[in-house]
């Protein structure tokens, strides 16, 4: 989250506790009401800990944590946030990684909810196109990481070769386009970062963040878009 002296009012700082994600959801749509996230640092503080609050249960998200094999993650909406945001599960196979984007202006919170997710932060391309990475730092379970475009540019990856990963992601306001960025010259491209509500025809039985993935493999009934 952008840095700044903020003086909240005790509503907006006020302990939260969400259990589900349904929960999550209700307090995500009675925070951002009709604005979404803007430059209200406030409101943007209150959603961070509502993403915090919520901790990672395989049972209560494996029903979004599907997985389609193939070369990209695959990404899952879970709710549109009625227009205000997107919440995402992404999940990871085992060494998978996306590419270097941007966020389209928006506000974006990640959460690992099970595996291991490495993030690696860039700066935006120098005149000669390279891309400075600044730092390398894994993502902790059910800690919450904020990214912004004012930020910089980042890279998400599952570095394990046994393991998929799966983490939760929200963006607000919501965008399907974003900027994907060529590592050595820096170009970068439009690039789809849409994602579906997928409908699996299996349900799982995982019971443990750990355990949950050997649970990952069913095919979907539809396919998702995983341009990034
Ligand atoms: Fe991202």
């Amino acid at each position: 989250m952008p840095s700044a002296t903020l003086s909240c009012s005790s509503e907006a700082t006020a302990q939260i506790s969400v259990k589900t994600m349904q929960d999550l959801v209700s307090s995500l749509n009675q925070a951002m009401g009709d604005s979404g996230l803007g430059e209200d640092l406030c409101t943007v503080r209150k959603v961070k800990q509502l993403m915090h609050s919520y901790m990672s249960q395989s049972d209560d998200w494996a029903q979004h944590a599907i997985y389609q094999e193939g070369s990209r993650y695959t990404r899952n909406l879970v709710d549109d946030g009625n227009g205000k945001y997107n919440l995402l599960i992404l999940v990871w196979g085992e060494g998978q990684s996306s590419p270097i984007h941007d966020h389209a202006g928006s506000h974006c919170m990640m959460k690992l909810l099970a595996g291991e997710l490495d993030e690696q932060l860039f700066a935006w391309p120098q005149d000669d196109g390279s891309l400075a990475l600044r730092r390398t730092a894994p993502l902790r379970t059910n800690s919450v990481a904020y990214m912004h475009d004012k930020i910089g540019l980042h890279r998400i990856a599952n570095p394990s070769s046994a393991t998929r990963a799966v983490s939760l992601h929200l963006y607000s306001p919501p965008y399907n386009m974003c900027k994907t960025f060529d590592e050595s010259t820096g170009v970068a491209v439009q690039s789809s970062c849409a994602a579906q509500r997928l409908t699996n025809v299996l349900s799982y039985a995982c019971s443990s963040g750990a355990a949950a993935d050997s649970a990952m493999s069913r095919p979907p009934q539809s396919t998702a878009i995983t341009s990034i």
